[in-house]
C-alpha cells in the first residue's frame, strides 16, 4: 500500500511570521493518517523543522545542486538540506525549469544528488497548453521521466508529480479523465522501466491549482497517492481542506 502524501510547495513565499501557519497546521493534524510535508523557502527550513518535533509533518526543500559543495554562489547542496532538518526535496519544478533552464539531465543529476543524501526526490514533469493541444502530452511526460529519473530510484526515494503547466496558479485543472490518463502512463513507465514491485511503489502526486473544494474528486482519480500544493498550501485552513480530503479518499 502506498502511504497518501499532501505535499506544499510555498515557492518564494514566507517569512518567519508565516511558520505560525504551520504551527496552526500541526496542531491540527497531530497525528495524521496520510504524510504531510511542506517546502518553505530555504531560508526558514530549519526553523520550520523546530515548529514540528513531533514529526507529524515534514519538511522539504524545494530545489538543490548536483555536488555536495563547491563554487557555485546561491546554491544549496542536498547535504546541507539534509543538516538543516529536510526529508525530501521538490525537483525540476516547472519555474525552475522556465525560471533556471534547468533540463532532463540537470534534475537527473540533482535528483541522484538528492537520493545519495538521503532526501525523498519529488521529481516533477509536466505539458505546456502548447502540448496539451497538439496532443503531445504523454510523449512530453514520457521523455521527461526518461531524462529526469535516475536508475536508482526506488519507491522510498522517488516520487512524481505530475504538474501540467497550465494548471499551475490559474485556478484551471485538467478533467478527471485527462489526469488518470496521465497518471495511468506514469505509473506502467515506471513498472515497465524499474518492475513491478518499485514501480507500484512510487506515489504519484496531481500537482496544479489544488484546492479544498476540487481535492476529493482528484483523490478519487486511479493512481493520484496525494497533491502538490502552492497557494493553498500558505494558509493552514485551506491545506488543512485538503489534508482531511486526503485522509477520507
Ligand atoms: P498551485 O501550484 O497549487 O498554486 O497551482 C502547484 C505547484 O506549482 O506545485
Amino acid at each position: 500500500m502506498r502511504r497518501k502524501l499532501a505535499a506544499g510547495n510555498w515557492k518564494m513565499n514566507g517569512t518567519a511570521a508565516d511558520l505560525s501557519e504551520l504551527q496552526a497546521l500541526s496542531h491540527m493534524h497531530a497525528a495524521p493518517a496520510v504524510d504531510i510535508l511542506i517546502c518553505p523557502p530555504a531560508t526558514l527550513i530549519h526553523r520550520a523543522k523546530e515548529k514540528v518535533p513531533g514529526g507529524n509533518i515534514q519538511i522539504g526543500g524545494q530545489d538543490c545542486h548536483a555536488a555536495n559543495s563547491g563554487a557555485h554562489t546561491g546554491d544549496i547542496s542536498a547535504q546541507m538540506l539534509v543538516d538543516a532538518g529536510a526529508s525530501a526535496v521538490i525537483l525540476g519544478h516547472s519555474e525552475r525549469r522556465e525560471d533556471h533552464g534547468e533540463q532532463n539531465e540537470d534534475v537527473r543529476a540533482k535528483s541522484i544528488a538528492a537520493m545519495n543524501g538521503g532526501l525523498k526526490a519529488i521529481i516533477c514533469v509536466g505539458e505546456s497548453l502548447e502540448q496539451r493541444e497538439a496532443a503531445n502530452t504523454l510523449d512530453i511526460i514520457g521523455g521527461q521521466m526518461s531524462g529526469s529519473i535516475p536508475d536508482q530510484a526506488t519507491g522510498e526515494n522517488l516520487i512524481v508529480a505530475y504538474e501540467p503547466i497550465w494548471a499551475i496558479g490559474t485556478g484551471k485543472v485538467p478533467t478527471l479523465d485527462e489526469i488518470g490518463q496521465v497518471h495511468d502512463f506514469i505509473r506502467a513507465r515506471l513498472e515497465r522501466r524499474f518492475g513491478e514491485g518499485v514501480g507500484r511503489s512510487v506515489r504519484l502526486l496531481y500537482g496544479g491549482s489544488v484546492k479544498p473544494s476540487n481535492a476529493a474528486e482528484i483523490f478519487a482519480v486511479s493512481n493520484v497517492d496525494g497533491a502538490l500544493v502552492g497557494g493553498a498550501s500558505l494558509k493552514a485552513d485551506d491545506f488543512s481542506g485538503i489534508i482531511q480530503a486526503l485522509e477520507k479518499a
